[in-house]
């Protein structure tokens, strides 16, 4: 009897170390779902979900991570925002993170400071939203970070007049600013300027108007996702192409897994961005070889995928670190001057003053390679931090 009341007992002591770590670490993941761009809810949470495949089996013993969806159905900021509140007071999640859209980003992220609740950023990309909250860290892009640049390298590359037009909310505010300062820095001249709407855009009268005062360039940044084909359409249905004019951006106008809808009209485009499904460095293979693997040999990851991709990869690194007892300031602590040099996209680090991305950005041209269209990289600019922090002093 003794031995065997020893025995139960040893036992139970033997399992209280396993039995004290088992954790389950709850991210609630805000995106979009349904609606009409709900191919982009797909790119991030197929990319979640591929992430978790690979990598699930890495985490310490006894951790687990459990994955909290909630559809905001697109740019609506009051949904997104009583989305956050539930996930914080009623599942209680660690951390927050996804995000198509700028608004939405905006409307959690008092909610995030007020709960002390890290939030992952993976795709919203106006530039000022990582200032709106301590707890807010960023692995996709701003706008600034693209199109910036991008002005300095149209003036530096025979562009001399350009048009601007852009969606009129938080990113196209932002890349009309970016390349503005970029291009007239550098002696280019801005001929034009208008805002389109975000909600149901016809492109068609505004490709008309571009037209008519016939610049030498058409600089745009739109929505990535149907927007970009829709805008596409319209540029070559009205034949901006065939009269002479540059069609430029950053990468959101000829996203990845739009590419096959675009048809011809997209063949020369020129746009500046931070991932290219097309490009040769090996972890982009591989990862794109996962892609396909996983989701059909016609499927390609696009941008925001890579958002998903390594957004998932900070988050188990804050995970792993802390054995999955998540602390909101440990976590943020963790995500500062975070590294990693095996994204996709080339390497990649989190600012450690702003919280928000640094990363290489690629002049790419839209080319057919092997029969389908590819953005083709053939320029890096290396590690650019978000230039509207840096030239604004923000943090
Ligand atoms: C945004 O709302 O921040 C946003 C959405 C789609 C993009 C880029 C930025 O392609």
């Amino acid at each position: 009897m003794r031995f065997w009341k020893s025995l139960i007992a040893t036992a139970a002591v033997a399992l209280l170390p396993w039995a004290a770590t088992a954790q389950t670490v709850k991210i609630g993941i805000i995106n979009t779902y349904s609606g009409p761009n709900a191919t982009l809810g797909e790119q991030i949470d197929n990319a979640i979900k591929l992430y978790t495949k690979e990598y699930e089996k890495n985490l310490p013993p006894g951790v687990k991570i459990e994955l909290i969806r909630r559809d905001d159905t697109g740019p609506n900021p009051d949904v997104a925002k009583r989305l956050a509140q539930e996930l914080i007071t009623r599942d209680k999640v660690n951390m927050l993170a996804g995000v198509v859209w700028t608004p939405n980003a905006a409307a959690i992220a008092p909610l995030a400071t007020e709960a002390k609740i890290p939030f992952m950023i993976m795709n919203a990309g106006t530039a000022a939203i990582s200032t709106m909250s301590p707890y807010i860290a960023r692995v996709s892009f701003t706008l600034w970070q693209s199109s910036h640049p991008f002005g300095i390298w149209a003036a530096k590359n025979n562009i001399k007049k350009a048009f601007i037009a852009v969606s009129d909310y938080g990113p196209g505010h932002d890349a009309e600013a970016g390349f503005e300062k970029g291009f007239t820095d550098n002696g280019g001249q801005i001929v034009g300027k208008v805002r389109m709407p975000l909600a149901n855009p016809d492109f068609v009268p505004f490709m008309q108007r571009i037209k008519d005062s016939a610049p030498e360039a058409l600089f745009v940044f739109i929505p990535a996702g149907r927007q970009a084909t829709a805008l596409m359409k319209a540029f070559g249905d009205l034949g901006l192409d065939k009269a002479g004019i540059k069609l430029i951006g950053p990468g959101d106008i000829t996203t990845d897994e739009e590419l096959p809808n675009m048809g011809d009209a997209a063949i020369g485009v020129i746009t500046m961005h931070h991932y290219s499904a097309a490009a040769t460095r090996p972890a982009n293979q591989a990862f794109v070889q996962a892609w396909k693997r996983e989701y059909g040999p016609n499927t390609t990851p696009a941008f925001m995928a890579v958002g998903g991709w390594d957004g998932m990869a900070a988050i188990y690194h804050a995970v792993r670190e802390q054995k999955g007892r998540i602390d909101g300031d440990k976590t943020m602590a963790l995500w500062k001057g975070w590294k990693n040099d095996q994204s996709p996209r080339g390497p990649i680090m989190i600012d450690p003053e702003t919280r928000d991305i640094v990363q290489n950005e690629y002049v790419r041209r839209v080319e057919r390679v092997g029969g389908a269209l590819a953005n083709v990289e053939f320029e890096t600019i290396p590690m650019v931090k978000d230039p509207w922090k840096v030239i604004n002093n923000r943090k």
